[in-house]
């Protein structure tokens, strides 16, 4: 597979699309919150306080990390309901407000209509969870950045969908599991793992968030930042398995479940993770109507 370090010459229909990615980085006008919370990512460089000004210039963005800080799982942890900003501050902290706000920003920038936009968000948001909430089982992973990578491990299917025939957006949303990589590479040439980790690697995110999203349907026993990508990975498979939503992909396969088994990541653990998921899944499922 191509990726970092083995990138193959691409046949000229494959340079053009990721040309293609190239240009919606370059053409995108990315809010200022973006771009101050990209740069400052694994840095110390953004405070709270700096944070908190940008998110308040953005009314859409303010409100939808209230309803992050109301939502189920962080209502049952602190028992207050979040009226402002600053509350949401404090029940999420810095790092959870970031991601929401990142991941936001860069669904929003896709000319994609709504529904579709909505159900990729959804599918998205619950491997996040997941991918958070396994990671905080795995001794040395990051919760956080695991949470990040899964909000973001299938921005390549909005990549291409933005790229294709507007008519066939919903043949690539609604073919499941393995199918929509074939289909993919039908029509563009290369899957969504790629267009994700080309377009995140041209807005200058870090490797850890981008190599989860190049490996995230391929569980391989070496790669960098394993103790990410093994979440990943493993939470897309889960989902997949749990849910009955047409435009979720992935499978609960036998080389997923050997992953997480390999971490440790046994059914208790697994029972918990759909728990959470069941518990959020309202939340999701309203969020992006907000
Ligand atoms: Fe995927
Ligand atoms: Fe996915």
């Amino acid at each position: 597979m191509p990726g970092p370090g083995n990138e193959e010459i691409g046949s000229p229909a494959r340079e053009q699309i990721r040309k293609r990615i190239a240009a919606i980085v370059e053409l995108s006008a990315f809010p200022l919150t973006v771009q101050k919370i990209i740069s400052a990512l694994g840095k110390e460089a953004l405070t709270i306080q700096a944070l908190e000004e940008v998110i308040r210039h953005d009314q859409s963005l303010a409100s939808k990390i209230v309803s992050v800080a109301n939502s189920a799982f962080y209502h049952v942890q602190r028992g207050v309901h979040v009226n402002s900003l600053d509350q949401a501050i404090l029940v999420l902290g810095m790092n959870t407000i970031r991601n929401i706000a990142m991941g936001i920003s860069i669904f929003r920038i896709f000319p994609l209509p709504y529904m579709v936009l909505k159900q990729m968000w959804a599918h998205s948001y619950r491997v996040a969870l997941a991918s958070g909430f396994l990671a905080s089982r795995i001794p040395q992973s990051d919760r956080e950045i695991s949470f990040l990578a899964g909000l973001l491990h299938d921005i390549g299917r909005v990549v291409l969908m933005s790229l294709g025939d507007k008519s066939a957006v919903s043949g690539f949303l609604y073919v499941r599991g393995m199918d929509i990589i074939r289909r993919e590479q039908e029509v563009f040439y290369c899957h969504h793992m790629e267009a994700g980790y080309w377009f995140l690697k041209g807005i200058s995110l870090p490797d850890e968030i981008t190599l989860p999203v190049l490996r995230h349907h391929d569980v391989i026993e070496k790669t960098e930042h394993p103790l990410i990508v093994a979440p990943v990975c493993i939470a897309e498979g889960l989902v997949s398995k749990l849910s009955d939503d047409e435009s979720t992909d992935g499978e609960w396969s036998d080389s997923v479940v050997a992953l997480a088994t390999k971490f440790s990541i046994d059914q208790t653990v697994l029972t918990e993770c759909m728990q959470l998921l069941d518990m959020e899944d309202e939340f999701i499922n309203t969020f992006f109507e907000s």
